[in-house]
């Protein structure tokens, strides 16, 4: 278990990255004549904002849409509809949701996308040199051999990688050193953003523990800016300065990590925060277990997405749709009941 610790009060500066209204719906096609009978509203309707040298968590279960969200966001896929400003080092804006291929191609370096499996978005046939000099070479960021060479040992270090394994093959490595190069691998270009997908949860726990340190590290080095996807909100909690949960493509709640940890307003994230193992063996957390899956993002419940599974659903909740409400400064949330409800955060949050 990760030792909780309430995170580190960093300055952030200004608004890097800000999400209006972002949508991603894919469409359901059945048949010969591949006939649009629907709709996965993976993503529907999702804003917020990234401050440069933040840490921004967003949870939620299988499903929720956390990684339609982050392929958007690199711009892995188009989205549907919606904005995402991004702001380039020269203080520029750019709107990466509608931005034309070939501007595409000049802002990419600027961020990247590292996933949860580093052994299959590893080229199994590139050596770890290839693999990290990839970028450098796409973005034609330096030409010459020996300087990409140096640039990548200089990169294996930063990451604590042995720059004698230079030559190896990703299978010579452990899932933790293959997380490493794919870090490495996404630093190459300077980035200033790096959208990390469920980067640790396939990692042993104190494996994890030392590549969320390695990011700590990297951030306070470089400046760099996190969106930080897990289902797992206790890996979220240790490293982010805010948290965003999300359920069937909306975001639900949006707050200060201690403050969402400590006071939810969610009934979802309630629920959430319940299965996070405390670190007091003398606190006995009653797990609440939500009953059902998550909900069919083709095909919503009426009213609040959440109410068939909310222990405190009343009958509002079936037709009208909650509105997104600053409950206390700063903490967001959408449900009717926000103001009234004695939500459980975690007995020993800060
Ligand atoms: N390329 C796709 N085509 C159709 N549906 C998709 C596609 N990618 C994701 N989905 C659907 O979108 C929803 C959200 O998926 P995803 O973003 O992977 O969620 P999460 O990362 O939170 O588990 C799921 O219902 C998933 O099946
Ligand atoms: S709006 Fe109703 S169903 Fe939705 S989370 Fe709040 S209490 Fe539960
Ligand atoms: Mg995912």
């Amino acid at each position: 278990m990760l030792e909780r610790q309430s995170p580190v009060k960093k300055e952030v500066g200004d608004v890097l990255l800000e999400l209006r209204d972002l949508k991603k719906y894919f469409p359901i096609e059945k048949g010969f004549l591949r006939t649009v009978t629907g709709h996965v509203k993976a993503v529907d309707g999702v804003s917020f904002t990234i401050h440069e040298g933040e840490t921004f968590g967003l949870v939620g279960e299988s499903g929720s849409g956390k990684t339609t969200l982050g392929r958007c966001i690199v711009r892995a896929i188009s989205p549907t509809s919606g904005e995402i400003y991004f702001r380039l080092p020269d203080g520029e804006e750019v709107d990466i949701a509608t931005l034309p291929k070939r501007e595409l191609r000049q802002v990419r370096k600027h961020f990247h996308m590292i996933f949860q499996d580093p052994y299959s978005s590893l080229d199994p046939r590139m050596s770890v040199l290839d693999i990290i000099a990839e970028p450098i070479r796409n973005n034609k960021l330096l030409s010459a051999n020996r300087d990409i060479q140096d640039r990548v040992r200089e990169l294996m270090s930063v990451v604590g990688l042995d720059i004698q394994h230079l030559n190896r093959y990703p299978h010579a490595f452990s899932g933790g050193q293959r997380q490493r190069i794919g870090i490495a691998r996404s630093l190459a270009p300077n980035p200033r953003l790096i959208v990390c997908d469920e980067a640790v949860s396939a990692l042993d726990v104190s494996i994890q523990a030392q590549i969320l340190n390695l990011l700590e590290d990297l951030q306070a080095e470089f400046n760099l800016t996190f969106l930080f996807i897990a289902h797992d909100l206790s890996v979220v909690e240790h490293i982010s300065d805010r948290v965003g949960v999300m359920y069937v493509g909306k975001l639900v709640e949006l707050a200060d990590t201690d403050s969402l940890f400590a006071d939810p307003k969610h009934p979802y994230t309630e629920a959430l925060l319940s299965a996070v193992p405390t670190t007091d063996p003398e606190i006995k957390m009653d797990r609440i277990i939500l009953p059902g899956e998550v909900a069919n993002p083709a095909d919503p419940p009426s009213g609040c997405y959440f109410h068939p599974r909310c222990r405190y659903a009343q009958d509002i909740c079936k037709t009208e749709t909650p509105k997104w409400s600053e409950v206390k400064p700063d903490h967001f949330a959408a449900c009717h009941f926000a103001n009234e409800l004695e939500l459980r955060g975690v007995e020993d949050a800060p």
